[in-house]
């Protein structure tokens, strides 16, 4: 009898542990509060915002709440300020072709070598489609941009600087505000991606005044396919989708109700938990560093100190000469753990990471990055556990190389 309770136990506490998510910055799940809404919406409140009759009024008073709750969580003193977009790829794009368009001829862009894609790939078509000039800028070590160097940058057609509030490979917090100070005294517009940072840091948009600030709902445990890009009063951007009027002519195409209302709610949610959360979080994450910290395959990436609160990124030291990460990712997810070999969306092809190189590991180094980012489900129990198991298929791999 012992030995069938033991062995319960033994196969309940595996399957317990089959499920450590530790990826959520490449997605969250969605709160259990903002499923509900979103079913209740969208079967409920299925009235064209748009349409006149009282069907219509009550979606745009759910829309307009949304937009308050946003607006709330970046402390923008007016919700007009917030544009529903479908993700911070949309943001992003709007942000640089939406300013970018206003010229009548190519200027000159600066952003960072550590951007998401989503911002690097609208820079490199503006600059190889459209002859704009674009400054990639450097990183030191730990992925920061040097505030010197962007001085040095600034051009006289300079019509935007663009540079991620936190970086989501390996965690660094970048110096937004000295950044924008340099901006204001060259009179030029800066964007700031700040997908990875929302609802994880207070953001403070009347504190550090950006004119363009990204945003993602599926970051911040709402729905995926929303986000909001916020335009500071005053910047206007050329609109990159023509059809109705809807968000005041800057974006048209029929509000998606109910997902605008879950990613308000979503936003309001992490409002209310940012401070207890982001501490929580920090101590996880500084215990998992601890108990990783005596690996002697692992070598922590980014900046330790300015960093996401949730987030552990690392470069595996290996010993055999053609391993990348993704072995240790697989591994992993065997063991019911599921982390990340880089950013999301680079992770499914097999490419050295250019934040990595930018922050001068080797090409072979680019290929071993590993990524942790915790969450609010995540446990005491689930750090321990997933710290031995990542240690034991390290060793399992390299021990007897
Ligand atoms: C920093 C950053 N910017 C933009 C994006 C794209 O956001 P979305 O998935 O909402 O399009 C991501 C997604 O991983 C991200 O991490």
């Amino acid at each position: 009898m012992l030995i069938i309770i033991s062995v319960n136990l033994v196969a309940k506490f595996v399957q317990d542990h089959m499920q450590i998510y530790l990826d959520h910055s490449s997605t969250t799940p969605p709160r259990i509060e903002v499923v509900s809404l979103l079913s209740q919406v969208l079967s409920k409140y299925y009235g064209n915002p748009s349409s006149l009759h009282s069907w219509g009024k009550n979606t745009t008073t759910i829309v307009e709440k949304a937009r308050c709750q946003l607006a709330n969580l970046i402390n923008a003193p007016n919700p007009d300020s917030i544009l529903f977009t479908s993700g911070g790829t949309e943001s992003n794009n709007l942000a640089i072709f939406g300013i970018a368009d206003k010229y009548q001829k190519p200027g000159h862009l600066i952003i960072s070598n550590v951007e998401h894609s989503a911002i690097s790939q609208p820079a490199k078509t503006l600059m190889l489609e459209r002859g704009w000039d674009v400054t990639f800028l450097e990183v030191d070590h730990l992925g920061r941009v040097n505030c010197a160097d962007l001085q040095a940058a600034i051009r006289e057609d300079t019509a935007l600087i663009s540079i991620i509030f936190g970086q989501s490979e390996v965690g660094t917090i970048e110096p937004i505000g000295q950044l924008l100070e340099i901006a204001r005294q060259n009179n030029i517009l800066l964007h700031s991606d700040a997908v990875q940072v929302a609802g994880r840091i207070p953001l403070d948009v009347q504190k550090i005044p950006v004119d363009l600030l990204s945003l993602s709902s599926h970051k911040l445990y709402g729905p995926q396919g929303i986000g909001a890009l916020y335009i500071k009063e005053g910047v206007t951007l050329k609109p990159q989708l023509y059809g109705g009027p809807q968000e005041a002519g800057r974006r048209a195409g029929t509000e998606s109700v109910a997902l605008i209302a879950s990613f308000g709610l979503a936003a309001q949610l992490a409002q209310e938990d940012l401070i207890q959360e982001t501490k929580r979080l920090q101590k996880l994450r500084d215990h998992l560093f601890e108990l990783l910290a005596e690996c002697p395959y692992l070598e922590p990436t980014g900046d330790l100190d300015l960093r996401l609160p949730h987030h552990l990124s690392f470069i595996i030291n290996s010993p055999i000469d053609s391993f990348n990460s993704r072995t240790i990712v697989r591994q992993m997810d065997y063991a019911g753990i599921a982390i990340s070999a880089g950013s999301a969306c680079n992770s499914g092809k097999l490419m050295p990471s250019n934040v990595l190189l930018a922050m001068g590991y080797s090409p072979k180094q680019a290929l071993c990055g590993l990524r942790l980012t915790l969450g609010r489900q995540t446990t005491l129990e689930d750090i321990e556990w997933t710290a031995m198991v990542l240690q034991q298929v390290l060793e399992r791999l390299f021990a007897k190389v």
